[in-house]
């Protein structure tokens, strides 16, 4: 396919020397595979662009294609057999599917970045799934990729936490093993050390709001932890450990995984002093009010002062992070380095970014802030709203127990339903997310995160699932064409697939139905490209949804395992499914989504 397209476009350079051209995707694979908008270089050679096609038309000829006009465009329209065998070795060969060779970029991608000591909340999701599938997919295309977690694990909540663990836990649960009496109604399972500690944190600022003098025990108990006083220290690494236990349980869930997990924001915590120097050696520090030390970025056009130094001498959350930009460039000398965080801290960046590039234009164009909107639930779906926030977990085995009954219903003797579920509830959480807009919010409603039959994480599944039942009845050879060689873990991005020899014909795949699933899985490898792009993972998980549906088209057009008694056709169609298993597993396993083969 690609080589056609480069016929074409060569064909075009001749035809329009010093023209831009560049081949767009038409809409429909009956328009074509390929197409060449006129419009442009029609007016810079004074032609109109429906003539211009008309005779580029005319004298364009391409070997197992046609070259037609529609309109101001030119389209390239593969032959249906030569659509057929160009996708299928495409799709059945070795070569991950769109996938690139290894370049010399270095990309760091930062995700999640959960605050310690803090229940991972439904806000968390997109950050850590928009990141793995950024991260996945950059690595996908040969990118030497680092993914780095910029722990909330410093900072004055730590004073407030400390303060609040001497206060209520210290003398009766110093263990914190047992829950507190003011307990919420939480399943057994989660009341973990590190809910107790984020009840602890809760009642620590509800209770701070009638005294505010409690405020300033948390802030001298942060002090203590800043001047390295063993208690505070002591406790203060165990607090993070707790975290960090419950946070590896949810990304091994997530199947989600990090290059490292010390590079959190206490990390920095000596490279601070020198980071200020810096700063101030460059000229940029400038005393605020009461002795605060700010950054002025009118030149920028920021018109906030970023505040790297308070009043009180303490560092904060800014000056980490410019502490982080350095090392970075000092450690993995990335092209780019992309913030997955949310829109609210659009100006945060901004002002960071501002910084780093006065401070060294090596930043200029490297670094990039990917905003995302929130999650909002439906205001009185969601049982378990404990200090205002909604808890992943309870929105995860919130989508699994659903799916579960669904399946009870339709398919009560499915083996291993609890794992399947699992699968599904999962897929649907994540794709829904990824399928909207990252930069909106968006509001989750459970039909439209789940449906079998709308655009979900379970509609794709399903459909791969029904290829690999049909591959099944073809017999165990078949079924394992379409079955991964390698372990699908987060230390991989590609699947991995046998050669396949091609069937010996396409015959049984010029029907339209098959055509239009082959221009839809032809679609692939520049949703992947866009999603790279774009930095965020809608294009791909729409790619999904369109091949799934076109695959849904092609079952109930084109009989597989019985086609009129040619056993060429059934080979055909049957190589079709395969490739058509194989693309659906490598792009969903890209955003983060396993394919059950049953369901
Ligand atoms: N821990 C922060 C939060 O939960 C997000 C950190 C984002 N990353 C960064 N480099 N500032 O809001």
């Amino acid at each position: 396919m690609e080589h056609l397209k480069e016929e074409m476009r060569k064909a075009l350079a001749v035809a329009l020397p010093g023209q831009d051209i560049t081949l767009e995707r038409p809409r429909s694979g009956d328009l074509g595979d390929a197409a060449y908008p006129c419009f442009r270089s029609a007016k810079n050679l004074g032609l109109n662009p429906v003539q211009l096609a008309q005779e580029l038309a005319a004298k364009i000829r391409i070997e197992g294609a046609d070259v037609v006009a529609a309109g101001p465009y030119l389209n390239l329209k593969l032959r249906p057999g030569v659509r057929a065998k160009a996708m299928l070795e495409a799709l059945l060969g070795s070569t991950p599917y769109g996938s690139a060779p290894a370049n010399s970029e270095t990309v760091i991608v930062e995700y999640s970045s959960p605050n310690i000591a803090k229940l991972f909340t439904i806000g968390h999701l997109r950050s850590t799934m928009i990141g793995h599938a950024l991260a996945q997919v950059n690595r996908y295309l040969g990118c030497r990729i680092w993914r780095l977690n910029h722990l909330g694990d410093w900072g004055t909540q730590f004073g407030t936490l400390l303060a609040a663990y001497k206060r209520w836990a210290e003398a009766e649960n110093p263990r914190l093993d047992q829950d507190f009496e003011w307990v919420d109604e939480i399943p057994e399972r989660r009341r973990t050390p590190l809910f107790r500690l984020f009840q602890l944190y809760v009642r620590f600022h509800q209770e701070e709001e009638q005294n505010p003098e409690m405020r300033d025990e948390a802030r001298s108990w942060f002090k203590r932890l800043e001047a390295g006083d063993p208690e505070a220290r002591r406790l203060w690494i165990w607090f993070r450990d707790i975290s960090l236990t419950e946070f590896q349980r949810i990304y091994d869930r997530l199947g989600v995984a990090f290059d490292t997990l010390e590079q959190g924001e206490a990390f920095y915590e000596d490279r601070l002093k020198p980071t200020l120097e810096r700063l101030a050696d460059s000229g940029l520090l400038q005393e605020g009010e009461g002795g605060a030390k700010i950054i002025d970025l009118t030149d920028a056009g920021i018109q906030t002062p970023y505040l790297v130094q308070k009043t009180d001498g303490t560092s904060i959350y800014a000056t980490r992070d410019i502490a982080a930009a350095l090392f970075r460039q000092e450690e993995y000398a990335f092209n780019r380095c992309i913030y997955v965080v949310g829109a609210d801290q659009v100006l945060h960046f901004q002002q960071l970014f501002a910084v780093m590039n006065k401070l060294d234009p090596w930043f200029q164009g490297r670094m990039l802030h990917t905003p995302f909107g929130m999650i909002k639930l439906p205001e009185g779906k969601m049982s378990s709203r404990k200090g205002n926030v909604i808890f992943l977990e309870d929105v995860l085995d919130e989508a699994v127990q659903r799916v579960l009954a669904i399946i009870e219903e339709k398919n009560p003797d499915l083996p291993n339903k609890a794992q399947v579920a699992e699968l599904l509830g999962m897929g649907a959480v994540v794709f829904f997310d990824a399928l909207n807009d990252r930069v909106k919010s968006i509001t989750f409603t459970w039909d439209r995160v789940i449906a079998l039959d709308g655009d979900t994480g379970p509609y794709v599944q399903y459909a791969h699932a029904r290829i690999c039942s049909v591959l099944r009845k073809a017999g165990a050879a078949w079924a394992e064409q379409a079955r991964p060689t390698n372990l699908l873990t987060a230390e991989n991005a590609s699947v991995a697939f046998g050669e396949m020899p091609l069937p010996a014909s396409m015959e049984g795949l010029e029907d339209p139905a098959a055509q239009t699933l082959l221009f839809e899985l032809s679609g692939l490898p520049e949703a992947i490209r866009t999603v790279q792009r774009e930095n965020m993972a809608t294009a791909l998980a729409r790619q999904l949804l369109a091949i799934a549906k076109a695959f849904s088209g092609f079952y109930t057009q084109c009989p597989i395992l019985h086609p009129e008694n040619s056993p060429a056709i059934r080979e055909a169609r049957l190589a079709l499914c395969v490739a058509t298993a194989r693309a659906i597993r490598q792009g969903l396993f890209l955003m983060g989504i396993k394919a059950p083969e049953e369901m």
